[in-house]
């Protein structure tokens, strides 16, 4: 029987190397504060993940690019990943370019952070998303695969990847980005919901095989939040005529910030939380589950 990572650990041929690595420019640890923003300390004047090695997916905007503000805030060392070369990562953050959705990205990826990074602590698997349609029935068949490539199939072929590395050094936290939108089913955005419900299934039972190793494995699942991505979607969503789509404000009167996702994230891979794992955090208003 194949154990974790056995498929997927070693990196194939031919994929970018680490000459595609943008790295900060030296002393770039020093960011720009953004509201809301905290530094926490340790107790012992260093900041609290000082040392710590991170890899967060899709950090060039919105909820990713407010994980790396906040990983780089508290002191850890952070690549981020986009599909695009001409994407602008948080100053003080690595970025290589790669598309999570296929193999050859996540693996290109996984060999960037090994490079630039000599191995990753904190794995934030954020990247992700998908197109609403008129009828679920109408999702074609490419855009089922696009979903569950990008919200499930990235986190589990990364993990795969860097996972055992953390199981190995018996330390490691790792965190999913899901959605609170997957209650009640909404037919335009089935393969999400389906893709994403996959992923806090899988996350959890991830959690369970590293539990005994010291690994953490969580869920952060957002609700409506201020992004390109989630304007964008919620937009088109509206245009469609499909019934309703984003429901009116949630219960603490706003709409989510990136910010407030992101201290979530920065909870679940610190110490604070050292004795959670397996869980599914909503950070949403209050809006979910919908009565
Ligand atoms: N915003 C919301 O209301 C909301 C609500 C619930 C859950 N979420 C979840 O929160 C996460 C972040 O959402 P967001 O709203 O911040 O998204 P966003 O504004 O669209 O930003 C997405 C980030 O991921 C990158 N990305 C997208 N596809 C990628 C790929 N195939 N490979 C590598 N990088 C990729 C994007 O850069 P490129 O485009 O250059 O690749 C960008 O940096 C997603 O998992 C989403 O499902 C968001």
């Amino acid at each position: 029987m194949k154990q974790l990572g056995e498929a997927f650990t070693a990196i194939p041929e031919g994929f970018p190397r680490a000459p595609s690595i943008r790295r900060p420019a030296i002393g770039g640890g020093a960011i720009e504060r953004t509201e809301g923003m905290t530094t926490v300390e340790n107790g012992s004047g260093t900041r609290e993940l000082a040392g710590r090695r991170a890899l967060v997916t899709g950090g060039t905007r919105g909820i990713g690019a407010a994980v790396v503000r906040h990983l780089l805030d508290a002191g850890a060392e952070v690549l981020t990943t986009a599909r695009s070369a001409t994407s602008t990562p948080p100053e003080g953050a690595a970025f290589v370019e790669a598309d999570v959705r296929t193999t050859a990205g996540v693996g290109a990826l996984a060999a960037a952070a090994r490079e630039a990074l000599g191995g990753v602590d904190v794995l934030v698997h954020n990247a992700g998303g998908a197109r609403p349609h008129r009828t679920g029935l109408g999702i074609p068949d490419e855009e089922w695969q696009d979903a569950l490539d990008l919200n499930l199939l990235a986190s589990v072929r990364l993990d795969a990847l860097l996972a055992p590395d953390m199981r190995d050094r018996r330390s490691g936290a790792i965190v999913h980005v899901s959605t609170a939108a997957v209650v009640p089913p909404a037919p335009p955005f089935l393969h999400y919901q389906a893709a994403k419900v996959a992923l806090e299934s899988y996350s959890r039972g991830l959690a369970a095989e590293l539990a005994p190793s010291g690994v953490r494995v969580n869920t952060v699942s957002p609700g409506r939040t201020a992004t390109p991505g989630g304007e964008a979607t919620r937009e088109h969503w509206e245009s469609l005529d499909a019934g309703p789509g984003a429901v009116g404000t949630p219960p603490l009167g706003r709409d989510g910030r990136p910010d407030d996702i992101a201290q979530a994230v920065l909870f679940l891979v610190s110490d604070r939380s050292g004795w959670v794992t397996g869980k599914v955090l909503g950070v949403d208003g209050g809006e979910y589950p919908r009565g």
